[in-house]
């Protein structure tokens, strides 16, 4: 049996970009913890999703009357609102040069703005002891080629901290956490240059799972993470934290040989 994480069953929770990938593995571990999880989407259905405890929304975080909306609804119902995670997020692989203004705007609308409007308009039906998680990215802690992303996940950090600032008086926990290369349909589409790098690059030596972001993402809603607020965690096999250093040690290491 699965020990639960403290706190979260019975709570409501709201999960963006839940169709499917990190979004749909997060919504299912947090219904397998208790949780009344609200996911959320632009697709029209998610199948993925069917079980208990979790029911689905269609929802565009760019569209702040549909913010308005669930947080109407989410006021009328008893057990309050505990937690949201801003998960919803799209890439757009092209350098800065390269760059539209209409792409550009696109992801930062949905990359950005979508949690901005998702704090919003849910921070002010939470209660003490809810947590709000941002899914950032390691693109967020490097200079990413990736220049609309790359600074979409940078502006989410800010955002991140800002919002722990103001909402930690009222008791509400903000944090945010940066995937490496996830195996999900975001990255099936990479270019193989990427992958090959971010491999050789990322001292596990593998990519990571939607699951295993999901477990931090639930650590981090739970009680168990009570005075964690304002934290960044990086999930991605210690890619960010050698910042590319390991290119170097195995290079070295192949010399000494
Ligand atoms: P995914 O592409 O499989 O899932 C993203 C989901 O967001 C989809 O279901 C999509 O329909 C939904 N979505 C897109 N635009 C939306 C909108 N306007 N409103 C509501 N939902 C919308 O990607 P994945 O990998 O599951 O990504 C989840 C989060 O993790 C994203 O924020 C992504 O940027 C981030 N991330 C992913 C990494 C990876 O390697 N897969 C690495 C680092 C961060």
């Amino acid at each position: 049996m699965t020990d639960l994480l403290p706190g979260l069953a019975g709570r409501t929770i709201v999960v963006t970009g839940a169709a499917r990938g990190q979004g749909a593995a997060e919504a299912l571990l947090l219904a397998g913890h208790g949780a009344r999880v609200v996911a959320t989407d632009i697709a029209d259905d998610a199948p993925e999703l069917s079980g208990p405890g979790v029911e689905y929304r269609r929802l565009d975080v760019t569209v702040e009357d549909e913010w308005r909306a669930l947080a109407a609804d989410l006021a009328r119902e008893e057990t309050p609102l505990r937690g949201l995670v801003n998960n919803a997020g799209i890439t757009h692989r092209a350098r800065l040069g390269d760059t539209e203004r209409a792409d550009w705007d696109r992801v930062i609308a949905v990359n950005t703005t979508g949690p901005m409007l998702g704090i919003r308009h849910l921070a002010p039906l939470m209660s003490v002891g809810s947590s709000i998680v941002n899914v950032g990215s390691s693109a967020a802690l490097t200079a990413h080629y990736t220049a609309a992303y790359t600074t979409s996940k940078w502006a989410l950090r800010g955002l991140t901290h800002v919002a722990a600032n103001e909402y930690g008086p009222r008791g509400i926990r903000v944090n945010i956490v940066h995937p490496g290369f996830i195996e999900t349909e975001m990255t099936a589409t990479a270019p193989q240059a990427m992958r090959a790098s971010q491999l050789e690059l990322t001292p596990l030596e593998r990519f990571g799972e939607a699951g295993e972001v999901a477990q931090v993402v639930a650590f981090l809603l739970s009680d168990a993470a009570a005075y964690v607020s304002g934290a960044e965690i990086p999930i991605d096999g210690a890619f960010t934290a050698v910042g590319g250093a390991k290119l170097l040690s195995d290079r070295i290491a192949r010399e000494l040989k």
